[in-house]
């Protein structure tokens, strides 16, 4: 189905940072995908995983023991907040996960709560459940209706969270950085606030952090900024480095009404998916590994601000760690198209802004090389 219009560009190979087309020129991905490749293209540990394990068991059904899964979702609590995991395979199956994860924990204490609140620019997927939540109509138009208990807020705006509370609310879903409502960040400030709204009132806090976790902020959660912990997250994107995979992440206690029967996926958690998973978090969680992500992703922040301030058709320059965007006052669209013309990919967001998401394996040397394309392409637009 033609849902992604028409393509130009066929990628045949890719290497770390780089991507080759079928003329064999060699693109700069600060892509990713879309903030998916977080080791790059064709990581030989990876590889090696993949390969150890397509030699031994490719998948066996969920209602059999898979010991690499088990293993898998013990390294990820013992590395974050969380108690349980349940594997996907993208990142909107992690949203739809945590959904029923906040419906079942007030279907069993009998709170009588079953609303949900969300934030304007908040992308979360493309399935009903996502669809409802972030009540975009760029995504929704046509398929309507969309499921009931939503409610939506300005993001950042603590004012309107509060008002919009009511004995009803019975989660909040945030993105602590939003990659397609344009790299907007959640204020350090506002996060702890909603931690502090949600202890108060018997909500649920569920990140979505399928485009700004693992790593990609520079620490392997972004929650981990605010100094603060949700009950649940959905994970996606990063977490397999391009095998697709996705995880929902719950404290017990939020998780409670999740037993025998409430859940299922054919696919999520399979061996696979599971042997690159681990690998990746490996990597990924390395303390060395994270603070070389902080300290480049700073570097490129640095050099995007001088940019910002050298050229007036830049707005800001925003995001976090290796998650960045670059707002135009116009035309931002053929920036991004020029961009590629130059060899490096981006991906554009909302508000006229482009992200830059290269893999968390950048080096300064790549950083730079970026840096005087996008000089070159912002010369050219402005002349
Ligand atoms: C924050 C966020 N949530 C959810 C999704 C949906 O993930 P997927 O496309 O893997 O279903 C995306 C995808 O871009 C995302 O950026």
């Amino acid at each position: 189905m033609p849902t992604y219009g028409n393509k130009t560009i066929e990628f045949v190979k890719g290497r770390g940072c780089y991507l080759y087309n079928n003329k064999n020129e060699k693109y700069l991905d600060f892509a990713s995908g879309i903030a998916v490749n977080s080791l790059g293209h064709c990581h030989p540990r990876l590889i090696k995983a993949l390969n150890k394990q397509s030699k031994l068991l490719w998948h066996v059904s969920n209602l059999y023991i898979i010991r690499t899964q088990e293993k898998f979702a013990r390294e990820i609590c013992k590395k974050s907040f969380a108690d349980k995991v349940f594997f996907t395979n993208s990142g909107t199956e992690s949203i739809e996960c945590g959904i029923k994860i906040i419906r079942g924990y007030h279907t069993h204490f009998k709170t009588g709560k079953n609303e949900i609140i969300t934030f304007e620019g908040a992308f979360h997927g493309r399935t009903f459940g996502a669809l409802s939540a972030q009540k975009n109509k760029k995504y929704s138009n046509g398929f309507e209706p969309l499921m009931k208990g939503f409610k939506q807020v300005a993001f950042n705006n603590k004012k309107e969270l509060k008002k919009a509370i009511s004995d009803k609310t019975a989660g909040i879903i945030i993105e602590p950085i939003q990659g397609e409502g344009g790299i907007r960040p959640a204020s350090i400030e506002f996060l702890k606030f909603l931690r502090n709204i949600c202890n108060k009132n018997n909500i649920l806090l569920f990140l979505d952090e399928v485009q700004c976790g693992f790593g990609r902020s520079g620490k392997l959660f972004s929650y981990e900024w605010a100094k603060i912990k949700p009950d649940i997250m959905a994970v996606a994107k990063g977490i397999g480095s391009g095998f697709p995979l996705g995880a929902c992440l719950s404290t017990n206690r939020a998780s409670v009404y999740m037993r025998k029967g409430s859940h299922g996926s054919t696919y999520g958690g399979n061996p696979l998916a599971m042997s690159v998973g681990l690998e990746v978090l490996k990597i990924i969680s390395n303390q060395i590994f994270l603070k070389k992500v902080d300290n480049v992703s700073r570097y490129f922040w640095f050099k995007l601000k001088e940019i910002e301030n050298e050229f007036s058709i830049v707005e800001e320059v925003r995001g976090a760690g290796l998650l960045l965007g670059i707002k135009l006052r116009s035309n931002y669209l053929e920036f991004s198209e020029n961009l590629k013309k130059n060899k490096l990919l981006n991906v554009p967001a909302a508000d006229n802004t482009i992200r830059l998401a290269p893999p968390l394996i950048v080096s300064y040397k790549d950083i730079d090389k970026s840096i005087s394309i996008i000089k070159k392409v912002l010369k050219e637009i402005n002349d």
